[in-house]
């Protein structure tokens, strides 16, 4: 690639094209094939003098790693909207810019949720399985029944964008929703959801639970939060592995206590631990609630406009 005056952007986790033949366009960029790791980051950046560099999970930038970047460097662009992979603070220390993409993945991760919440109630998982093995025998009426979404209630952990967009689609379904946060929303926003003040008296009333909340620290959901659950809840997770204990889940999904689980996301991704696999009661999918065509281009054009803006002398549009 021919030097010039142009920004130097380090894209180093797989885009989509448009969001490469954008960069390309814009910026003088160097777009990786294959996702980069942390130090092979640090190592191009110092080669390379870079001011911008789009990084992902696996190119995540902790403390050693910022330490370790040439002065150049003034933004690291997210196309993400977690950035559990990433010193936001010690970045911020350093005078880098940190930005992430809250905004564009917001409906498609409400959509999967719903996804995720009626495949689990609805049992997807084993009728795919029946389907795919040649079915063979029709059910009776009281065979192999769910549980439906209407009528129940739905706890949402967390109610910024995307809890909140899951409330309108759960509305749409009949359902109840009760919300927790750390504030109650404004009344607009709520839209007649119920606050309740703690994870823990929400818990008894959620019929279906559903987390929104940033991953990272002490699990959120263990034994004690499982067990406070109504017999016969269905638990779902499209947010992070970190905050669930999977042992205490795994116990509630054998026990009975869980009629079903759905999710995303999971502690050790990508190696899954293997028990929920053998678990006829759980629908599993492989993070992939924002894997749209069009949400992956708009996650990638965010990390590029904050890119822009900043090198632009601008505040960040979406500081994480
Ligand atoms: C996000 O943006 O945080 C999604 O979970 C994809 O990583």
């Amino acid at each position: 690639m021919p030097e010039n005056n142009r920004t130097k952007l380090l894209i180093a986790r797989r885009v989509p094209q448009a969001v490469a033949a954008r960069a390309i366009d814009e910026f003088q960029a160097y777009v990786t094939e294959s996702d980069m790791d942390s130090w092979s980051v640090v190592d191009f950046c110092k080669t390379h003098n870079v001011q911008a560099v789009l990084v992902g999970k696996k190119s995540g930038l902790q403390k050693e790693h910022i330490a370790a970047l040439p002065p150049t460097v003034k933004i690291i662009a997210n196309a993400s909207a977690g950035v559990d992979h990433m010193d936001v603070a010690y970045a911020r220390k350093q005078g880098i810019a940190v930005t992430n993409a809250p905004d564009a993945l917001t409906e498609c991760t409400a959509d999967f949720t719903m996804l995720l919440i009626l495949a689990a109630g609805r049992r997807a998982a084993e009728y795919g399985k029946i389907m795919r093995s040649g079915w063979g025998k029709s059910f009776g009426m009281t065979e192999m029944l769910g549980k439906r979404a209407n009528g129940k209630t739905l706890g949402i952990v967390g109610f910024g964008r995307i809890g909140r967009a899951v409330a309108r689609r759960a509305q749409g379904f009949g359902m109840r929703v009760i919300y927790t946060d750390i504030v109650r929303a404004a009344p607009s926003l709520e839209n007649g959801a119920t606050f309740y003040p703690s994870v823990r008296e929400m818990l008894p009333h959620s019929e279906v639970l559903t987390l929104h909340v940033p991953g990272g620290g002490e699990p959120l959901m263990t034994k004690e939060e499982f067990d406070s659950l109504p017999k016969g809840a269905v638990f779902v997770n499209a947010a992070r592995g970190a905050l669930v204990d999977e042992d205490a889940l795994y116990n509630a999904l054998t026990s009975g206590h869980l009629f079903s689980a759905g999710l995303d996301v999971y502690r050790n991704e990508p190696n899954v631990d293997p028990r929920f696999a053998s678990l006829e009661n759980v629908f599993l999918t492989p993070h992939m609630a924002s894997a749209t065509v069009e949400t992956r281009d708009q996650m990638g054009f965010t990390a590029l406009d904050n890119v822009a803006a900043v090198l632009n002398g601008k505040s960040a549009l979406n500081p994480a």
